[in-house]
């Protein structure tokens, strides 16, 4: 579908209200086909959220505000607790974490999980990778079978994240399924995608992204 074409689930929906370029729009769409531009962005606000931060990793003010919320939610509705395993990443971590990827698993596996430098959400400080409290499947397939992983694919949309890599969606997102990365990408855009039923950024927007 060409680019300026709107996708059907987007009829009705001003699709220009925040970019899909500027790495500083909640609407960002980043993968393998569309590098966060420029290049060495670093976000302008970036926060540390009163919540279990493993790596101690910041993320956006508005990020933040929405997980603290959801984190509450989970708590006040089904007892759950989460932690932040990962939240903002610098061009120079993105390039560690990749080269190590490749160095422990290969370059296949490495492409398959980690985007390469430039080109990962986190350094937009819109994603986090969230596990459960107590740990259990972190950053693993299984935490999607987890009460937190559950909880999250079903309500994650009421605070403005989207589960930004599901499994039957490998080929349009170019990454294998993430069950704890979560997409910050606000209530507006997050609310008409559960109601339409659309899963990615990529299909929404009629933007590439896998390879
Ligand atoms: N694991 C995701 C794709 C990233 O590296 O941003
Ligand atoms: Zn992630």
């Amino acid at each position: 579908m060409p680019a300026h074409e709107a996708p059907p689930a987007a009829v009705g929906f001003d699709l220009a209200a925040f970019s899909t370029d500027d790495p500083a729009s909640p609407w960002v769409v980043v993968n393998k086909a569309r590098p966060v531009t420029p290049n060495g962005y670093e976000p302008a606000d970036l926060v540390y959220p009163d919540v279990p931060n493993i790596n101690h990793q910041p993320m956006r003010q508005e990020t933040a505000t929405a997980l603290v919320a959801m984190f509450a939610a989970g708590k006040a509705e089904a007892n759950l607790d989460f932690s932040v395993l990962s939240a903002y990443r610098s061009f120079s971590s993105q390039r560690r974490i990749y080269n190590a990827d490749i160095a422990a698993h290969g370059l296949a596996y490495a492409d398959a999980y980690t985007a390469r430098p430039g080109r990962s959400e986190h350094q937009t400080g819109f994603a986090v990778d969230i596990g459960a409290v107590p740990a259990a499947c972190s950053l693993a397939a299984c935490f999607g079978d987890t009460p937190q992983g559950r909880w999250l694919a079903a309500n994650a949309w009421r605070f403005g994240f989207l589960l930004r890599y599901p499994a039957d969606k490998v080929a349009v997102t170019g990454y294998a399924a993430e069950p704890w990365h979560f997409r910050y990408i606000g209530l507006r855009l997050a609310t008409r995608l559960h109601a339409v039923g659309v899963t990615t950024l990529e299909e929404f927007f009629g933007l590439p992204g896998g390879e």
